[in-house]
């Protein structure tokens, strides 16, 4: 049976994850995150006190320890070799290094082939920075989700405030847009607009619009066979 794969890419706050996940269920896909997977390596490293430019010594870590994504209804819960991670990987230290240890080439290129395996043979939405670029070229669709920066703020900062965490708006803009800078200036597999993906600006969408917006172009692009 043919898979389809759907890609979706775009800056950090941008609702990626939050849509993705929304369209694998309604469409029955696979949903993987690959942020989640850079986001457990750097906890990972940080725990075990890896030097963070040691592209190497990443790497190594990487290939020698299975990183999985667990679809457990409407979270997906992040592993390391069995250990939960999934709230740990959220935190502002990771947020801040995470950047860094995705700028590696050669972490790059396992976790490429980590994602290209895990999506082998069946359908999949999957969100990240590199995907329409990279990890799934021939992906039958691509969305580049984007949205004004302070409008992307400000859905963390409410997300913080809502899980009862101080925030400050400030704080999350610089955030972003360092993270954003890093992961748009970097030599290997930069974040860009693949050049047949086609782009939504959600500043002033809903999920349910954007969540709308897609399914229609994966029924155009599939003419209805999902
Ligand atoms: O959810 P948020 O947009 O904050 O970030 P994420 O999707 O969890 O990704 C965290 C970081 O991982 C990004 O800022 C990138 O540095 C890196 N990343 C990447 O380089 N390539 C991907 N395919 C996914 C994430
Ligand atoms: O994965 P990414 O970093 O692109 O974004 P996210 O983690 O899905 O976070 C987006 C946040 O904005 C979530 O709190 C959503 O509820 C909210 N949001 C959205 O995703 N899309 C909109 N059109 C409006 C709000």
């Amino acid at each position: 049976m043919k898979t389809i794969k759907i890609a979706i890419d775009g800056p950090a706050g941008a609702g990626k994850s939050t849509v993705a996940k929304l369209v694998a269920r309604e469409l029955g896909y696979l949903y993987i995150d690959t942020g989640a997977m850079y986001r457990a390596l750097t906890y990972m490293a940080l725990k075990e006190g890896i030097d963070l430019n040691d592209e190497q010594e990443l790497n190594k870590y990487l290939m020698n320890h299975s990183i999985q994504l667990i679809n457990d209804g409407v979270i997906q819960k992040v592993e390391i070799d069995g250990e939960d991670v999934t709230d740990l990987i959220r935190t502002p230290e990771v947020n801040k290094n995470v950047s860094l240890v995705a700028s590696h080439p050669e972490v790059r290129k396992t976790m490429v082939k980590i994602q290209q395996d895990l999506s082998k043979d069946q359908s999949v939405v999957m969100d990240g920075r590199d995907i329409g670029t990279y990890v799934l070229p021939n992906a039958e669709l691509k969305i580049y989700l984007t949205a004004s920066i302070n409008e992307r703020a400000k859905r963390r900062y409410e997300e913080l405030i809502k899980k009862g965490f101080q925030a400050n708006l400030e704080e999350i803009i610089e955030d972003i847009s360092l993270r954003d800078k890093r992961d748009k200036e970097r030599a290997t597999a930069p974040l860009k607009q693949a050049d047949d993906a086609i782009l939504i600006d959600t500043s002033s969408l809903s999920i349910e619009e954007v969540v709308e917006k897609i399914m229609k172009l994966v029924h155009e692009r599939t003419g209805g066979e999902t």
